[in-house]
C-alpha cells in the first residue's frame, strides 16, 4: 500500500444505532475529503441501559468488523461505549488511532467553564460509569461535576418528539436538580441529545452553555489525522458507506433527520 492509498482508507465511526450520525455530519462538514464507514447496531440498540459485560462484547464485534474494512482511524460516536468499553476498543485497535466523544465533550466543557460548575446528562450506563467526571477532573481538578441520567430521552428522540410537550416536561424534571446547582455549562453526553438542543436550551435558559461533542470530535479528528500524517490525499472523492445490523429502512428514515441530508444505500451487516 503506498502512502496516498493508505491515507485514503476510510475513518470508521460507530454507534449503538442512528445517533452517531450527528458525529458523521460534523465530520463531513469539517473533513470533506475523508471517506467514512459508519456502523450502527440497530438490532441491539439501546446500549445505555445494558450491562458493562454485554456492551464490551458487542463493541468488540463492531471494532473487529471495522478493522476488517481497513479503517485508518476509529471514532467512538456512542457515549455509552466510550464510557465502559474504551479499553476493549484500544486493545483491539492496536496502532490505529482511537477518538471518542467523551474526550471531546470533556475538553469542550473544561474550555468554556474552567474551574466552574459543569452539568452532564447522559444514559444511565454512562452516568454510572462516572466516565465524564473522571475525564473532566483529569483536565481540570477544580471543576465540579453534577450528573443526571436521562433514560427517557433516547426513546423520545427515536419517536421524533423533538419539540413535544412530553419531551419538554421530561426535560424539566431531569434538568431541575442539575440546574439547581447553578451550572455554567451542560454536556449533552449522549448521541441523541443534540437533536433536542433547542428544547434543552429553552429549559436550561440562555446562561447555561450547551456542549455538543460532535463538532469538537470532528476538530480532534482533523488534528489527529494531521499529526499522524493520515489526512486523505484528495485524489479520490470521499466515499461513504453505512452498515446496520437490522431494519435498514427505519434507519434510513430516522438517519436522514440526524444527518440533515439524504443517506445513500444502507447495507445490512452479514457477520
Ligand atoms: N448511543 C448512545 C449514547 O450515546 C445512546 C443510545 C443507546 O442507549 O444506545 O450513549
Amino acid at each position: 500500500m503506498n502512502a496516498s492509498s493508505g491515507n485514503d482508507r476510510p475513518i470508521g465511526v460507530f454507534d449503538s444505532g442512528v445517533g452517531g450520525l450527528t458525529v458523521v455530519r460534523a465530520l463531513m462538514e469539517r473533513l470533506p475529503l475523508e471517506s467514512i464507514v459508519y456502523f450502527g447496531d440497530t438490532a441491539r440498540v439501546p446500549y445505555g441501559v445494558k450491562s458493562v459485560a454485554t456492551i464490551e462484547h458487542f463493541t468488540a464485534q463492531i471494532v473487529d468488523f471495522l478493522l476488517r474494512r481497513e479503517v485508518k482511524m476509529l471514532i467512538v460516536a456512542c457515549n455509552t461505549m466510550a464510557a465502559v468499553a474504551l479499553k476493549t476498543i484500544t486493545a483491539r485497535a492496536g496502532d490505529i488511532p482511537v477518538l471518542d466523544v467523551i474526550e471531546a465533550g470533556a475538553r469542550a466543557a473544561v474550555d468554556v467553564s474552567s474551574g466552574g460548575r459543569i452539568g452532564v446528562i447522559a444514559t444511565p450506563t454512562t452516568i454510572n460509569s462516572n466516565a465524564y467526571a473522571r475525564r473532566i477532573h483529569a483536565l481540570d481538578p477544580g471543576a465540579r461535576v453534577y450528573s443526571q441520567a436521562c433514560p427517557l430521552f433516547v426513546p423520545l428522540v427515536e419517536e421524533g418528539w423533538l419539540d413535544h410537550p412530553v419531551t419538554r416536561l421530561t426535560a424539566q424534571e431531569y434538568l431541575r436538580p442539575v440546574l439547581a446547582e447553578d451550572v455554567g455549562s451542560l454536556v449533552l453526553g449522549c448521541t441523541h441529545y443534540p437533536l433536542i438542543k433547542p428544547l434543552l436550551r429553552e429549559v436550561a435558559g440562555e446562561k447555561v452553555k450547551l456542549i455538543d461533542s460532535a463538532e469538537t470530535t470532528a476538530e480532534l479528528a482533523a488534528d489527529r489525522l494531521r499529526e499522524a500524517g493520515l489526512a486523505a490525499s484528495g485524489l479520490e472523492p470521499a466515499a461513504y458507506r453505512t452498515f446496520v445490523t437490522d431494519v435498514p429502512l427505519r434507519f434510513q428514515t430516522i438517519g436522514e433527520r440526524f444527518l440533515g441530508r439524504s443517506l445513500g444505500e444502507v447495507e445490512l451487516v452479514e457477520w
